[in-house]
C-alpha cells in the first residue's frame, strides 16, 4: 500500500516537471508586446573614435538615356525614386502613354517635377521612346 502510494506521488512528481517543462518551452516562443522573448543579444563592440571607415563600392547601373535635348532633366527628376532604368526597360510607348505615366508619377508618387522640365521630359521621351523614334 505505501510502495503504491510512493508511486503515485512520484508519478505525479514526474507529470508536473514534464507540464512544466513544456509550458516553459512555450513561453520561450512565444512573443506578445508585454512578452518579448528572452533570446539574450550580445552587446555590440564598442566603436573606437579614431576609427576609419569605408563603403563597399556597389554595382550600379547607367541608365544608358539616349543623348538629347532634355536628357538631363529626364535622368534626374526620373531617378529619384527609381532608376531611369525604368524608362529604357520598357518597350517603345507611344506619345500620349509617356504622357500619362509622368502624370502617373506626378499624381499617384507624388513625384516633384516643375512644369516646364516635365514638358522637357516629355518631348525627350517622345523624341526618343516611342514606336517611331526608338533606335535601341
Ligand atoms: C516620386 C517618386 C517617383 C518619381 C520622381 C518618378 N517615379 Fe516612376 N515610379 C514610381 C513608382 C512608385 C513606380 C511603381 C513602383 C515600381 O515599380 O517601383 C514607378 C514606376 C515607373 C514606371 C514603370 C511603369 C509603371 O507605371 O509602373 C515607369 C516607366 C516610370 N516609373 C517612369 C518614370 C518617369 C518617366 C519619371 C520622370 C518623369 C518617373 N518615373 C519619376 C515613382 C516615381
Amino acid at each position: 500500500m505505501k510502495i503504491h502510494k510512493l508511486r503515485i506521488t512520484a508519478g505525479i512528481a514526474v507529470a508536473a516537471l514534464l507540464i512544466g517543462a513544456a509550458l516553459a518551452e512555450q513561453r520561450l516562443g512565444s512573443y506578445t508586446t508585454q512578452n518579448t522573448g528572452k533570446i539574450v543579444q550580445a552587446k555590440p563592440a564598442a566603436l573606437a573614435e579614431d576609427s576609419e571607415y569605408e563603403m563597399a563600392s556597389l554595382p550600379s547601373f547607367d541608365a544608358e538615356l539616349a543623348n538629347g535635348a532634355g536628357r538631363a532633366e529626364t535622368q534626374i527628376y526620373c531617378g529619384t525614386c527609381h532608376t531611369p532604368r525604368y524608362i529604357t526597360m520598357q518597350p517603345p510607348l507611344p506619345a500620349a502613354t509617356w504622357e500619362a505615366e509622368i502624370q502617373k508619377m506626378v499624381k499617384a508618387f507624388g513625384a516633384q517635377i516643375p512644369q516646364a522640365d516635365a514638358q522637357k521630359i516629355a518631348q525627350y521621351l517622345h523624341e526618343h521612346y516611342t514606336p517611331e523614334t526608338r533606335q535601341r
